[in-house]
């Protein structure tokens, strides 16, 4: 049973209570009222589609969002995942000269996913580029990446619910949730 997963790590109220005031620090730095900033926010699919959405319906400045797929899979020859892009960034502007952008993912873990992601984007040589995770994980990282924004600093564990998955389940679950070791039924 989905509801059975594990025990959890972040209730509906820490994460309410948090997303208003993260989106408090992104508004004391995009601005508000008329001298805000427009910013342009990619969130990162899957995972970050429900944090996005409570996020942005908090931001009620000028906002695009421009969301991207990426995918993580075991590597070959390391036991480090590795990270790809999976869609491209087809919907995003080539222009991102004068734009502020930032990305929104579910989790910062080894760093890979983001890691390329800053890549992609820093390319293209936006105004700027900020980077806002829901978790921020305590491991060490493959890539050096650092978050901006951060709602929850978490331990090492397996967490599933609010938008994060495990073999794509649990997204719908409303709080986050940590697994137990080995996995949880499915
Ligand atoms: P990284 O590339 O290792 O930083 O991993 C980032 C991605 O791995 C996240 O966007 C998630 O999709 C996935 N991931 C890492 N840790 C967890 C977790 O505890 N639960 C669910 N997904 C996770
Ligand atoms: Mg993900």
């Amino acid at each position: 049973m989905q509801t059975d997963a594990g025990s959890v790590m972040i209730d509906r109220e820490q994460i309410a209570q948090r997303i208003d005031a993260l989106a408090g620090e992104l508004r004391d730095v995009y601005g508000h009222g008329p001298d805000a900033k427009p910013i342009t926010l990619i969130p990162v699919l899957t995972g970050a589609f429900m944090f996005t959405a409570d996020l942005i319906r908090r931001l009620p400045g000028p906002l695009q969002v421009f969301p991207i797929s990426i995918s993580s899979y075991p590597g070959a020859a390391t036991k480090a995942r590795q990270a790809r892009v999976r869609e491209g960034l087809t919907d995003l502007p080539d222009d991102l000269s004068d734009r502020h952008v930032l990305v929104v993912d579910d989790i910062l873990d080894t760093g890979q996913t983001l890691g390329l992601v800053h890549d992609l984007l820093s390319a293209k040589a936006p105004a700027s580029l900020r980077i806002c995770v829901l978790l921020r994980k305590d491991v060490p990282r493959v890539r050096d990446v650092e978050a901006d924004f951060v709602a929850f600093d978490i331990p090492d564990e397996f967490v599933v619910g609010y938008g994060l998955d495990y073999d794509d389940y649990y997204r719908n679950l409303p709080e986050i949730i940590a697994l137990p070791p080995g996995g949880a039924p499915a």
